[in-house]
């Protein structure tokens, strides 16, 4: 048959010999390529089997058959793992490289098909048979084929890299030999799998042949186009980053020359000094630069961002090392608190002795003093005077109400809205790592399930750990130990007793009208005057006015109230100045009050009130400061009970439950029937029931009342009485003496009954005060009564010879004579 010789674009090669098939051929499987008719192949042997083969054959032996090996053992393959149709090559040459390897170069000629295999070893030896296509005209679909399947392999040449143009050129001279030789030639030109190749060269219809590889290229095409996009798009991405480094860069150069630096590196720089200049260890140090890193890294608008840059700010504003120099001038200190502070002399003594001995030691590390006391009786101002007189900074920290250790001690930074605690801000707020803290309101710091507040308290005031207090936002240890911390508190019982232990306690008690008088005159009115933008002569209260202010506008151990009051007359009397009425000076008459304040809240009853039945005036002490407390009983039918309203604690209500006990034991002596306590009820009532009240000191005033409502014997409205009263009628001496005469004398009560276990705490109570009120000293409820109660010869109307009105003159008589014994 003739053969198809594809034509060679650059000659040379070897000559092409025309063959018919002979009837038996060595075979050669090929296994990692195919070779179609009209195409070459160089592949090196190295199989046994095959070298034997090329070994054998006779070196005029130059004709094979090349059988792709589809299945089975490399090395050793079984006739039926060989496709069934392969190609008659040309040995072109046969170089052995060594004693088992051959460089082989084939050149395929046509398609031949194994018609039986002949051989088996030591090679393959089969029978063969040509298989060739039937001529195909030349048609239009022909043609279109050629010329479709030439253009998509030029885009592929050109697509992919791996293609060389030169394949085009040998294509295009062979566009005329036919689709057989054409279909073959493109064959063994692309890049196909080795199964597809197999399944052309399998395939003898050269249209076929044509239409697979249309099929096949087009899809590499789109795999390439796809390649290629996706190339494109990696390395636009690559140089929009280059671009903008570039951009950044030029940017930066730019900025340089303008002595314009980027800022945000500019910020960072500025940390960056910042930190190489703070007193903290190295390890914090590192920590905060790298903050400022990650700082450098973020967009601004990220919240990461505005936490790091928070939290470096609230760093750098801590006063790490910021200070004030003290002066420890005693007497200087000595002259700056009498100057700001009227009376307390006890308390001020305190203070100089505590700063005589700060002054010696020289270090801090002592009990922490308290100042316990009503309001307004000046323990903040304290405070802020001693840090003056010391020449250091005051800060007020407040804890009332604190229930979250938090609060005290900062949130961690990663919760949202985080900031040091009221601690550490407290600092920031001074900017002096020296100053005095005031720790106000320790009494009233509470405790839940966010943690104990009192305990980081504790920390901070300890001297053994409070130089590295640790802020949970700050995270770096501050050093506490140079503060001078100072609490406060309206009640001792109050403070939590770890805290308390610290402390050394410094009570300041209510004021009498007098001493009210005086810090009215010589320090609340001229600082108003001067906060209200008066002139000094412009207004003056008279004392008149002034101790009516005390009495019926005010009613308090402090002078909060009074310096609230006066704060409203100086705001009028401004007004009056400021709106120009002419007048250029105000004197406040006890007439003006009225129209200045209103009309007094405290309007003293006192004179209208008179002995009733069933209505004690007891002398309580709260955190107010002292007050009197009228207690009320009613009795009805029924048949024994007693109710008990108010809002009273459990030790109150055991009280009414002793009381009334022993006023029944009592019941023969007090001419009560006993009859009467099983046929009526009692209830009992503290006003006031807002106010939470407590403790055993109302024990004589409830036995009294008790007594009065059962015995049907007034009280006398003008006696107040405190006292524990025992199952066995003793009287117990109790707590806050002077407060509760202070509070009596405020009432206008005249006779104080007190336990005779506190005859010696009068010596508390200013004179001014003694020389107004009789006491009387109980030791038994009996004694309260005989001071309380009307007698029974009065009450039950025995003895004709008195009546109410005489016996008051009697009695009035009486008092003045025991007053005077008294002193
Ligand atoms: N002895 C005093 N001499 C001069 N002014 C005083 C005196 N006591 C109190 N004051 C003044 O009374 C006002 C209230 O006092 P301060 O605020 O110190 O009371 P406080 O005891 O701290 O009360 P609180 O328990 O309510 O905090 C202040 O203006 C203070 O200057
Ligand atoms: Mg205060």
């Amino acid at each position: 048959m003739a053969q198809t010789k594809p034509k060679q674009p650059g000659g040379g090669g070897p000559e092409w010999v025309d063959l018919d098939v002979p009837s038996r051929l060595p075979i050669i499987p090929l296994v990692s390529s195919v070779l179609f008719p009209g195409g070459v192949l160089s592949l090196q042997v190295g199989i046994d089997r095959n070298v034997r083969l090329l070994k054998s054959i006779p070196d005029e032996q130059n004709l094979i058959a090349a059988f792709c090996q589809k299945s089975g053992d490399k090395e050793n393959p079984r006739p039926e793992d060989l496709s069934h149709i392969g190609v008659l090559a040309a040995i072109v040459q046969r170089l052995p490289l060594s004693s088992d390897r051959f460089q082989l170069f084939l050149q395929g000629r046509q398609r031949v098909e194994l018609v039986q295999m002949l051989q088996k070893e030591p090679y393959f030896e089969g029978m063969l048979r040509e298989v060739a296509p039937k001529p195909i005209p030349k048609t239009v679909k022909t043609e279109h084929l050629l010329n479709k399947s030439m253009s998509l392999f030029e885009k592929l040449v050109e697509s992919d890299s791996k293609y060389s143009n030169e394949l085009l050129n040998i294509l295009r001279m062979n566009m005329d030999e036919g689709p057989d030789t054409f279909a073959d030639l493109l064959s063994s030109f692309v890049n196909f799998p080795l199964e597809e190749k197999q399944l052309l060269l399998e395939t003898v219809n050269p249209i076929e042949r044509l239409e697979m590889l249309i099929d096949w290229i087009q899809r590499d095409l789109g795999k390439a186009t796809f390649d290629r996009e996706l190339q494109r798009q990696i390395q636009s991405s690559i140089d929009r980053r280059e671009r903008e480094n570039y951009l950044r860069e030029q940017l930066r150069v730019i900025q340089d020359e303008l002595g314009d630096a980027n800022p945000g590196e500019r910020e960072a720089d500025t940390y960056r000094d910042r930190i190489e200049a703070l007193p903290v260890a190295e390890d914090h140090k590192q920590q905060l630069r790298r903050e400022v890193n990650r700082l450098t890294q973020l967009s601004p608008s990220s919240s990461d961002y505005a936490v790091i840059k928070g939290h470096l700010d609230t760093v750098l504003q801590v006063p790490w090392s910021e200070k004030t120099e003290d002066q420890l001038d005693l007497a200087k200190a000595e002259a700056v608190l009498d100057e700001r502070h009227h009376g307390l002399e006890k308390v001020k003594e305190r203070v100089l002795e505590f700063l005589a001995v700060l002054k010696l030691k020289g270090d801090l590390k002592g009990p922490i003093l308290c100042f316990v006391g009503p309001p307004g009786v000046g323990k903040t101002s304290l405070g802020a005077a001693i840090a003056d007189a010391l020449g250091r900074k005051f800060v007020r920290m407040a804890v009332g109400g604190v229930t979250d250790e938090s609060e005290i001690r900062g949130h961690r930074k990663t919760y949202i809205g985080a900031m040091p605690g009221r601690m550490i801000q407290s600092y920031i707020q001074v900017g002096v790592n020296n100053p005095l803290i005031m720790i106000d309101e320790v009494d009233k710091i509470g405790k839940d399930y966010r943690g104990d507040p009192s305990s980081a308290l504790l920390e901070a005031l300890d001297p053994k750990q409070n130089h590295a207090f640790v802020d949970r936002y700050l995270e770096i240890p501050y050093d506490l130990s140079h503060t001078l911390f100072i609490c406060t508190a309206n009640v001792l019982d109050m403070i939590p007793s770890p805290l308390r232990d610290r402390m050394e306690v410094i009570r300041l008690s209510g004021y009498t009208e007098n001493e009210k008088m005086e810090i009215a005159k010589k320090h609340l009115v001229p600082e108003l005057v001067t906060d209200h933008g008066l002139k000094p002569d412009q207004v003056t209260v008279t004392d008149d006015s002034m101790l009516t202010i005390i009495r019926d506008y005010t009613a308090e151990a402090g002078v909060r109230g009074l310096e609230r009051k006066l704060a409203t007359i100086m705001r009028k009397v401004a007004r009056k100045v400021a709106s120009g009425t002419g007048e250029e000076h105000y004197a406040v008459e006890l007439t003006d009050l009225e129209s200045y304040l209103g009309l007094p809240a405290y309007e003293h009853e006192f004179a209208e009130r008179h002995p009733e039945i069933g209505v004690t005036t007891g002398l309580a002490w709260t955190q107010f400061g002292g007050e009197i407390m009228f207690i009320e009983a009613t009795r009805m039918a029924g048949n024994g009970r007693t109710t008990v309203t108010g809002q009273l604690g459990d030790v109150m209500r055991e009280s009414v439950t002793a009381a009334y006990s022993y006023v029944r034991s009592k019941a023969a002596e007090l001419e009560i029937e006993d009859r009467k306590f099983s046929e009526h009820d009692i209830h009992i009532h503290f006003p006031a029931g807002a106010i939470p009240k407590d403790g055993p000191s109302a024990g004589v005033a409830i036995a009294t009342c008790i007594a009065s409502v059962m015995g049907e014997r007034p009280v006398r409205h003008d006696v107040a009485m405190t006292g524990e009263v025992t199952l066995r009628g003793k009287v117990l001496s109790v707590g806050g003496i002077k407060e509760k005469v202070l509070a009596a004398h405020r009432a206008s009560i005249k006779t104080v009954v007190l336990p005779e276990g506190n005859r010696k705490d009068l010596t508390e109570v200013p004179e001014e005060i003694k020389k107004e009120l009789l006491f009387v000293f109980a030791e038994r409820v009996e004694d309260v009564w005989k001071e309380a109660l009307i007698p029974l010869y009065i009450a039950k109307g025995r003895d004709r010879k008195y009546d109410e009105a005489e016996y008051r003159a009697e009695r009035q008589q009486q008092q003045k004579g025991d007053r005077a014994e008294q002193r």
